[in-house]
């Protein structure tokens, strides 16, 4: 459990670096990230490299005992490099270039950028790579941030065509399987296919899911050429990227085995993203100085899942933020409790974005750690407690990582694109959905594992399914060989690989452990709502309808109220019909939970609760003050049972 702080020495005066580094340690910050949109300073013009600063930066730091993460500077390209190359800048899906004047200004696709990006970087690690002080490489910063991926640039489409002759060999079975005979779009040849923009009406399925396909692809080819050179020059350094919450643009499970990163590491701004998710108003209102309370505890339990197992968090919001709609200060407590939090879930850093408000350029409404006059932010005051308290607690200085939850909730990147590709209705929003079973299973207390539709399920109890779009053989084995429960949501194994309904109808190759047939689908406007009731919770479908039949000796354990069936179940496999309203989800979910033998309890509105290596901790996001459900004899490392907005409390069993 270390604190991490994010720190750009370019853009203070020297003078002040050397007191930066020392109340850093005194806060008792370990870690420190610097350089990652530094390229300017660091190459001035073209080929012409001053390191000097960057030298005495880096010793000062380390002088002060601090370890460091060296970034990469690649999202922020100079103007020379732009002037010199104008067709580095990405393409809008309306045709339109992106101007230099900001950041991400750069075009995975472009070969021209992805030699310069190795140029600077082999420049950098040859110099730094061994430096004993610097601990890990951050690869660019967020990925894909901002909309510049995708891009629709002449590289790109010169691209996407090597990449579709790549998995289709002929223009044939391309055609073949994207059904192109269809309003006569048959092509010719390769290079006759565009790519999938400005086109009067919806373009083809499948063209779109190739080119986000494609576009994942890039993303993670364009990482690994980084990552390569990193390697050969920085052999002892944790390599790693900084995702994003809720984001989806590339697939992270391949991502990270691809270029096979060491930590998957990401940011953090609760409140912020809370704000900028598809919540109904009355949730971002309750929670706006808190950040809802499984909004970053997802994303936590999601990169935990993502590459080796290993995440930090690489920026932690500390106060108030600049980029949502609204930025209000966050409650007193919060910036304590987000770091205990990401603790809860597993994390092994946590880094604070940033060491000192910039009060110039276009953060100069982000907060930080100190104040613009270097004065302590309450935030900061916030964090000094945080490690003081770590420091002080033998249990939480020497506490183990997280065992594997007995619960896991599939999230699927492939699922996420086919259903924006293909809404079909404008409420339905995969990642909407997944959070919001996610929510219902931390409200029963359970701990989550977030893990891909390829993982090895063979240690869980109950596995929660969403949808999945499209469902494999390998998946149907596993199934049928598991004693945990399984619960499918809607739209599971509806599609094929080539964005085709299945032949024998959805849900596909489920119907090997469930005999069940989806006939006929529906999307729900918001007065359309088929009512029903489960075990006495009343609810309806919200959003998204199935009726579905049900085969052999499939049994229909609830309806609705036209008498469709709504959750159906054959041995350990449920199926859920709808997109139910939240206490229905929860219900079936407490069912499920109790036919795997978890033991489930109804949390306290706002309370929520995480074990790690043998500490529960609890979490109150709530407005009212509650009490943590700890046994009586528990003994308590952090805090008592008695919890008021903001709190946290921490306890081993007697
Ligand atoms: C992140 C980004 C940082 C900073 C921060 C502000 O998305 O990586 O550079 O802009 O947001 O919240």
């Amino acid at each position: 459990m270390q604190l991490g702080v994010c720190y750009y020495p370019e853009q203070w005066p020297r003078a002040m670096w050397a007191d930066d580094a020392r109340r850093m340690a005194e806060l008792g910050i370990t870690h420190v990230r610097i350089a990652e949109f530094a390229w300017s300073r660091l190459e001035p013009r073209a080929g012409e490299f001053v390191w000097e600063w960057l030298d005495e930066a880096i010793d000062t730091l380390a002088n002060a005992g601090l370890k460091l993460v060296l970034g990469t500077p690649t999202a922020s390209p100079p103007k020379w490099l732009i002037d010199a190359y104008p067709e580095v800048l990405p393409v809008r899906a309306d045709g339109v270039r992106w101007n230099f004047g900001s950041r991400r200004h750069y075009d995975v696709s472009s070969e021209i950028y992805r030699r310069e990006c190795v140029r600077i970087v082999t420049a950098m690690a040859a110099r730094y790579g061994r430096h004993p002080s610097i601990v890990a490489w951050q690869t660019d910063n967020e990925l894909g941030c901002h909309d510049t991926v995708p891009s629709y640039s002449d590289a790109a489409v010169a691209r996407f065509h090597a990449w579709l002759q790549r998995h289709y060999e002929t223009i044939d079975a391309l055609n073949e399987a994207w059904g192109n005979v269809f309003w006569s779009m048959e092509y010719s040849s390769f290079d006759a296919i565009g790519l999938p923009n400005l086109t009067p009406t919806d373009a083809n399925p499948i063209h779109l899911l190739d080119f986000r396909r494609f576009v994942s692809d890039e993303v993670t080819s364009f990482h690994r050429e980084q990552i390569e050179v990193l390697r050969v020059h920085a052999p002892n350094a944790d390599l790693l990227h900084n995702f994003m919450g809720f984001f989806t643009t590339f697939d992270h499970y391949r991502f990270a085995a691809d270029s096979a990163i060491d930590v998957a590491a990401w940011d953090s701004y609760p409140i912020a993203r809370t704000e900028s998710i598809a919540l109904p108003e009355e949730q971002k209102a309750r929670f706006a100085r808190t950040g809802h309370p499984d909004v970053s505890a997802f994303d936590h339990d999601r990169y935990r899942g993502i590459g080796a197992g290993r995440f930090w968090v690489m920026e932690q919001q500390a106060g108030p933020v600049n980029w949502a709609s609204w930025n209000p200060v966050p409650a007193s407590g919060m910036v304590r409790l987000w770091a205990y939090e990401a603790f809860a879930h597993g994390a092994e850093l946590v880094s604070y974005f940033r060491w000192r408000q910039c009060p110039y350029a276009q953060e100069q409404m982000h907060s930080g750690l100190n104040l613009p006059n270097n004065e302590l932010s309450p935030g900061g005051v916030e964090v000094q407690r945080v490690a003081r308290e770590i420091a002080g607690s033998v249990a939480l200085s020497t506490l183990a990582a997280p065992a594997g939850a007995a619960t896991a909730l599939v999230f699927d990147y492939e699922t996420q694109w086919m259903f924006e590709i293909q809404r079909h209705g404008k409420g339905f929003d995969y990642q909407t959905l997944v959070f919001d079973y996610y929510e219902a299973l931390r409200e029963i207390g359970l701990d989550v594992d977030i893990v891909s539709s390829h993982a090895d399920f063979s240690g869980y109890r109950l596995v929660v399914v969403p949808s999945l779009a499209v469902i494999d053989h390998a998946l149907v084995k596993q199934i049928a060989r598991s004693d945990a429960q399984w619960v499918f949501g809607p739209r599971s194994g509806s599609k094929t690989g080539a964005f085709a309904i299945p032949g024998d109808l959805p849900p596909g190759a489920l119907q090997r452990v469930l005999p069940i047939q989806v006939l006929e689908v529906e999307t729900l406007r918001p007065m359309l709502a088929p009512a029903l009731i489960i075990e006495g919770v009343q609810g309806s479908a919200l959003h998204w309808r199935e009726h579905v039949r049900a085969n052999g000796e499939t049994r229909v354990v609830a309806r609705f109220d036209d008498a469709w069936p709504a959750v159906l179940t054959l041995g350990n496999v449920r199926y859920v019909a709808g997109w139910l309203s939240h206490e229905l989800h929860r219900k079936v979910l407490q069912t499920a939970a109790r036919d795997a033998d978890l033991e489930t309890q109804l949390l306290a509105d706002g309370l929520r609760i995480r074990q790690r290596g043998g500490l529960t901790f609890a979490f109150n996001f709530g407005a009212q003050a509650v009490e943590a459900p700890a046994p009586r004899d528990a003994v308590f490392v952090i805090g008592g049972p008695s919890l008021e907005r903001g709190d946290v409390c921490i306890w081993k069993e007697a």
